[in-house]
């Protein structure tokens, strides 16, 4: 809710949708505007594994469990254990096994587990993956530097590319070949007398919308209990604005309650608030709490990129003269304790058109296929295969193969799918 731009257009979509479904460990917006919320535990509360290691991605970590999980929260995979019960088909979902049987089934699968067996990693707390030689030659630091002809870029050219014929013959208006000043559809150069231009950077205090639900945190920054607003002190003064006050940012798509930060560090025209707050309606259909994105637009950096213009907005000020009660964007909901649970209507969950969508999926997909959908999405959704050539397939795969774990008979079968459907297929 609070990531995406334009954020009365994005609720407005949400209306529309029949049953809102949310797995959540913190009572956030998303809960807010779903129908079903199911409390999950953190990572503090279960035992998982990951990967990581900055570019290299070359280590595994095993993630144990340090408290039980709190209240009625469980595991996000004991969640969808007890879904699939429901839906007849727990056997399918867990293969009969509990949680830990599936962490150490993955890191099996990885290529750590030549190096050392499970119990040792589980006990070590860290293992690492060994890039295979033919990986590294591919890796942005080996031979592209001692052999930059035959290692070249996922370009079309296989250089970097200053302009960019690609993308010209596109004859995308808002994107030709090499980059260049386009006038932009909201700034200063086009604002109407009276309007300020919003930008709203990353917050110092939380890690996007992450950790704004501790009060101790928000103790440090807000003002009011609302975001802090940044307003140049000419600004403020030309609309009676004082150190302190609420005031409204508002424009077309929403109106924004945050809290004046009047200074000169900020120059005048601009305002600028911190990205991440929590939204919460008053009954006027104002953001009572902060949320930049309730001012942003879903206009697109390009027709090409498609990527989000936070920062191009143009809005107005008032002083708030009539806010209503606290900022509850971060209070639970109250608990209705002696309520009855109803059961759950076996016929109403429509299972025969489960099976006949899953066999359809299947049916059409050669085996290759099947297992690239399978093995190649435990780590990132799955690559769009038409993107690369087969060059470049065969520069990527050995340390994707590695990762996923594929044995020879398997990574043919891949292979062969990557070869059939890669970009520059029917040319060979
Ligand atoms: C164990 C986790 C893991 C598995 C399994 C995995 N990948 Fe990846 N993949 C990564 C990571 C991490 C990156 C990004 C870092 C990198 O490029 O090495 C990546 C990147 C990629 C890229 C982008 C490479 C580029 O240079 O643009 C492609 C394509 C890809 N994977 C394909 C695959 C395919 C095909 C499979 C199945 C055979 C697969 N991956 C399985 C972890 C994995």
């Amino acid at each position: 809710m609070s990531h995406q731009q334009d954020t009365n257009r994005l609720i407005r979509a949400l209306n529309k949708v029949e049953t809102i479904i949310c797995v959540d460990v913190w009572w956030t917006a998303a809960t807010r505007w779903s129908d079903i919320v199911f409390p999950a535990a953190t990572t503090l509360e279960q035992n998982d594994i990951t990967s990581g290691g900055t570019y290299s991605n070359d280590r595994v970590y095993a993630m144990k469990k340090v408290i039980e999980p709190i209240g009625e929260s469980l595991p996000d995979y004991e969640i969808f254990e007890g879904l699939a019960d429901k839906l007849g088909l727990w056997a399918q979902f867990t293969d009969s096994e509990d949680k830990m049987y599936h962490i150490k089934l993955a890191y099996e699968a990885s290529g750590a587990a030549k190096e050392i067996p499970f119990e040792e990693f589980w006990e070590k707390g860290y293992a690492r993956m060994p890039v295979p030689a033919e990986a590294r030659k591919w890796t942005r630091h080996g031979a592209f530097y001692e052999d930059p002809e035959g290692s070249p870029l996922h370009t079309t050219s296989g250089k970097i590319e200053m302009f960019c014929d690609t993308i010209a013959n596109m004859e995308l208006d808002d994107c030709p070949g090499m980059p260049q000043w386009i006038e932009k559809h909201e700034y200063l150069g086009v604002a109407k007398e009276g309007q300020l231009h919003v930008v709203s950077p990353h917050p110092w205090f939380r890690l996007h919308s992450q950790m704004a639900n501790s009060e101790r945190l928000r103790d440090l920054y807000m003002v009011q209990g609302r975001e802090p607003v940044r307003i140049n002190a000419e600004d403020a003064a030309a609309r009676g604005i004082e150190d302190g006050d609420l005031v409204e940012l508002y424009n077309k798509r929403g109106t924004v309650i945050a809290g004046a930060v009047v200074s000169d560090g900020i120059m005048p025209g601009v305002v600028s608030i911190y990205e991440g707050g929590w939204p919460q309606l008053d009954s006027k259909g104002r953001d009572n709490s902060g949320l930049a994105n309730f001012l942003t637009s879903t206009q697109p950096t390009s027709g090409l990129a498609e990527a989000s213009t936070a920062n191009t907005t143009l809005i107005e000020m008032r002083k708030c003269e009539d806010p209503e009660g606290p900022n509850m964007a971060y209070h639970p909901p109250a608990i209705i304790e002696d309520m009855e649970i109803a059961e759950i209507d076996d016929e109403a969950l429509g299972l025969e058109r489960l099976e006949a969508l899953t066999a359809a999926l299947y049916a059409d997909m050669t085996p290759g296929e099947q297992m690239f959908f399978e093995r190649c999405t435990v780590c990132h959704a799955p690559r769009e295969v038409t993107h690369y050539t087969q060059q470049q397939w065969k520069g990527i795969v050995p340390s994707m193969f590695e990762r996923a774990g594929l044995e020879d008979s398997e990574r043919e079968l891949v292979m062969d799918y990557l070869m059939t459907n890669a970009a520059d297929a029917a040319a060979h």
